[in-house]
């Protein structure tokens, strides 16, 4: 009996690991839904590089994630090309209206959230069919109807509603029932919403996602699809113009890179805010963590403390590079990130505006929409790629019998400098909005490589959640030797600086809680922050991880 127990308790632990990691010899995706893991993976194994099976995944997980991503969209992609022992950014971020201004979400003196949130005017010009189709003419193999396929396929056939959708779904369905486009897809005809397990089809973005397939990109960006996207904002109340489409250009940058622990860690340049990162890495450089312990309250307060540090400079310092020079180089010198560290007091928190660079208001980050993915192939690329619509849903705005849901990225801006967006982000005039800019992000892909070879790549969504989450997995793996699985379950932090508290999961326990709280910390707990898809390589072989709070699960070959 005791015998029959012990089985019962092996088969559960099997089942369980085998949902959010994965172990294979010649590739690997981790994605925020099995099917576009899957979508993924098939490419590998129909020899397919790296870029090729990430597309195909984006696009899939689009499909099978339509709350948090989807071609009214945009995103980033960090690609690492083994045989040229280099990495590549990619950034298709959306841009604004060329109609955009400073204060167009400002009424009587306040900027009003429902305004960038909710509505035309709160849609930017969408990249991610732009930059999927540039990172594949670029570094793929494959065709793009073929890396499509999937996609077409799951919106035409249908899939089951997986759990993260069905629980959008419902957190938003106020606002879906108020949209006839969205409602018909996501509620019954009696306004009820679609549960897990129940088939989603969308027939109108399959022959949009058809017709991209077969024509490229300019079948987006041009003639009746761009038509209808325009007319549909414009109805909802927006400013984007056929000429906005039309002058949408996707932007390959330099990543930013610096080395730790002996890898070399690359992440991507602004508009992201990865460079916090780095800037983290920089101030814990000298650091022995290890003997510090894994999540000691030490250990924590030194991560919030330099956390704090970097997002200060995010609010002050960061926006477009086309736009504003953003002093990242800077910011990165071992001369500033060891004047930083120098700052943080070993038991103590400092004055507010003492965080920060330059250092002489909300909530704390929800997680929302957004979705990553990573991938590995067996030649030594990687990819790490994150997309977003913004929040829940975007702007709930559907282009007009496309199936496509717009964006609403123009929150992502500053859009009254210093006060909160929906994050509690806080920003300065360099994120402020103004034509074609684009608009601040959290989001950041993240390759680890040693010896040129990549070990780890990573990212995620969440908001800023994204930045904490991407952080503390890197640390978990390349400082503390845990696998990715481990890595992503074990408990997380999050502190933005602005507003000032350290966000805690709750398997941070009380008496770590306390000593934080001594140490001048005010805590909040926060049921599950973010949510982080990795792929690590270890003696030949590829570890997939998705992060169980949010039911993703990594596919290999
Ligand atoms: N839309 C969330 C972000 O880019 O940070």
């Amino acid at each position: 009996m005791e015998l029959r127990i012990q089985q019962v308790c092996i088969l559960v632990l099997l089942v369980a690991s085998s949902a959010d990691a994965a172990w294979a010899p010649h590739g690997m995706v981790a994605s925020e839904h099995v099917l576009a893991s899957q979508a993924g993976a098939d490419v590998l194994k129909r020899g397919g590089n790296a870029v090729d099976a990430a597309v195909a995944t984006a696009f899939a997980v689009c499909v099978v994630n339509p709350s948090s991503c989807g071609i009214g969209g945009g995103g980033f992609m960090l690609i690492y090309l083994a045989h040229q022992r280099r990495a590549l950014a990619l950034d298709y971020r959306e841009v604004a209206p060329a109609a955009a201004s400073r204060d167009m979400f400002v009424r009587n003196g306040k900027a009003v959230a429902e305004l960038s949130l909710h509505g035309g005017l709160a849609v930017a010009v969408p990249g991610e069919v732009a930059g999927l189709a540039a990172a594949l003419h670029r570094h793929g193999t494959l065709p793009l109807a073929t890396v499509m396929q999937p996609a077409i396929q799951l919106a035409r056939d249908g899939f089951p509603v997986g759990a993260h959708l069905a629980k959008e779904i419902v957190q938003n369905v106020a606002g879906l029932r108020s949209n006839p486009a969205l409602a018909k897809n996501f509620l019954h005809p009696d306004e009820t919403p679609l549960v897990a397990g129940e088939t989603l089809r969308q027939p109108e973005l399959a022959e949009t996602l058809q017709q991209v397939a077969r024509r490229g990109p300019q079948a987006f960006y041009s003639g009746a699809i761009a038509k209808r996207i325009v007319d549909s904002d414009r109805a909802a109340g927006g400013v984007l113009t056929e000429s906005d489409l039309a002058h949408y250009q996707p932007t390959w940058r330099t990543p930013l890179q610096t080395s730790y622990e002996g890898d070399t860690v690359y992440a991507m340049p602004p508009p992201s805010s990865a460079g916090i990162l780095l800037e983290v890495l920089g101030m814990l450089r000298d650091d022995d963590l290890r003997a510090l312990e894994h999540n000691s309250p030490t250990y924590l307060h030194l991560l919030a403390e330099a956390m704090k540090h970097a997002f200060a400079d995010r609010a002050q310092l960061y926006g477009d590079p086309d736009a504003v020079a953003v002093p990242v180089q800077r910011l990165l010198s071992e001369q500033n990130t060891l004047a930083l560290r120098q700052r943080i007091e070993a038991t103590r928190t400092l004055e507010h505006s003492a965080y920060g660079s330059s250092a002489g208001s909300g909530d704390a980050a929800h997680d929302h929409g957004t979705s990553h993915l990573s991938v590995m192939d067996a030649n030594g690329n990687a990819v790490a790629c994150t997309t977003t619509i913004n929040t829940g849903f975007g702007a709930m705005v559907v282009a007009e019998g496309t199936g496509i849901i717009l964006n609403d990225e123009m929150d992502d801006f500053a859009t009254q400098p210093g006060v909160p967006n929906v994050y509690g982000l806080v920003g300065a005039e360099a994120n402020a909005i103004a034509p074609r800019k684009r608009p601040l992000s959290s989001m950041a892909p993240l390759i680890a490589t040693r010896d040129g070879k990549p070990v780890l790549a990573l990212g995620g969504s969440g908001g800023p959640l994204i930045l904490s989450g991407t952080l503390q997995v890197l640390l978990n793996v390349l400082d503390f030797g845990l696998d990715a699985r481990s890595a992503l379950a074990a408990p997380r932090i999050h502190d933005q600086w602005e507003p000032p508290v350290l966000v805690v999961e709750p398997g941070v326990p009380a008496s770590t809680r306390n000593l934080l709280a001594s140490y001048g910390h005010t805590l909040k707990e926060m049921p599950a922050m973010g949510a982080i898809q990795a792929v690590r390589t270890d003696a030949g072989v590829f570890e997939g991880a998705s992060d169980p709070r949010k039911g993703g699960e990594a596919v290999g070959w």
